[in-house]
């Protein structure tokens, strides 16, 4: 009983920052994002009677003991859902390091579930496995559906799940992952997130994500790259100014990243389209249109302290590939 899933990362052009319920992962404000095609998760997980305990790889890396028991209680879910009781075996690999935003989490817990069921022989909706995925990391629900998604906040844990809004091939924009430093990231988000109450702006917040998942929805239907640009500034720029005023303040920018963000309203000012946004790390995403990326790249490749650039298109979701690779 055995299935290898790949899971693309995604990029939030609208974030998601705090919680409604932590133990479900429901959060307090619904999200879109694009799913990324060069930074992905790799995951092959093997149910056997014969096993006597769960055992999880992470190939040219390793887990901390709190992921893996993050990973653990993953499978414990599908087994639970799926109602066997065999221990099981997980291999997993990244293209990008871990920790250096959400991403690996959501491209790792989209793997894990769309392989573990598979392995498991069990067939669920894609709804239902964004359900799944949701309650191991919250952003791995929208890197399930195809393209550009949307995480549907819910009351409860069952309406609390992703959708497509656009297939992968809707619209050619492009994110260039800007690495600036690899290392795991001081504070994780489920940790850093816990705080968001502590900052004297939060509900303004979330009062007005409502209005801006209207406006994105609206930018990415009319294909307005100003707009949707300036909406995903915009909400970078809010969702930090969350983090950094919260008890403690959470400071995720080194100063490459503020020199990179100062190139962007530059390179824009003489007339290249491009707009940024940060997860919860130093890393810097950068969007353009198709038409643009040369330029861009060589524009990004000139910056002193770039370790290294990722460039990615819109991608397909999480889906099962053959048992070739562990
Ligand atoms: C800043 O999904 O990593 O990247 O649900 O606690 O695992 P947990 O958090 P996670 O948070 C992602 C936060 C973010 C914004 C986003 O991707 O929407």
């Amino acid at each position: 009983m055995k299935a290898t899933a790949k899971a693309p990362a995604n990029i939030a052009f609208i974030k998601y920052w705090g919680k409604a319920d932590d133990e479900l992962r429901i959060p307090l404000n619904s999200s879109i994002s694009m799913n990324l095609s060069e930074a992905y998760t790799v995951t092959t997980v093997e149910f056997q009677s014969d096993f006597k305990k769960d055992a999880v790889t992470l190939l040219g890396g390793s887990f901390s003991e709190k992921e893996t028991a993050r990973v653990i209680q993953g499978l414990e879910r599908i087994r639970q859902r799926v109602g066997i009781s065999m221990y099981a075996r997980v291999v997993t690999k990244n293209t990008f390091p871990k920790g250096v935003g959400s991403a690996a989490s959501a491209s790792g817990f989209a793997a894990l579930t769309v392989a573990g069921f598979s392995a498991a022989g069990v067939k669920l909706t894609e709804k239902e496995l964004t359900i799944f995925a949701r309650m191991g990391s919250g952003s791995a629900c929208r890197s399930i559906p195809d393209g550009f998604v949307v995480w549907e906040k819910g009351k409860t844990s069952e309406d609390s799940y992703a959708h497509s809004l656009y297939s992968s091939t809707y619209w050619d924009i492009r994110d260039i992952l800007v690495i600036v430093d690899a290392h795991m990231k001081k504070v994780p988000t489920t940790e850093g997130m816990e705080g968001i109450m502590t900052s004297p702006y939060w509900q303004d917040r979330i009062a007005g994500i409502p209005a801006k998942i209207i406006a994105m929805k609206l930018a990415l239907a009319e294909k307005n790259f100003e707009k949707f640009g300036n909406s995903i500034e915009e909400d970078t720029l809010n969702m930090h100014h969350i983090m950094q005023t919260q008890t403690p303040p959470l400071m995720y920018w080194n100063d490459r990243t503020k020199e990179i963000m100062k190139r962007v309203y530059g390179w824009r000012k003489d007339g290249l389209p491009v707009y940024f946004s940060i997860d919860a790390g130093p890393n810097v995403h950068l969007f353009c249109e198709g038409k643009d990326i040369n330029a861009l790249v060589q524009k990004v490749r000139d910056i002193d302290g770039v370790q290294s650039i990722i460039i990615n298109k819109p991608s397909i979701g999480a889906h099962c590939i053959p048992n070739h690779l562990f």
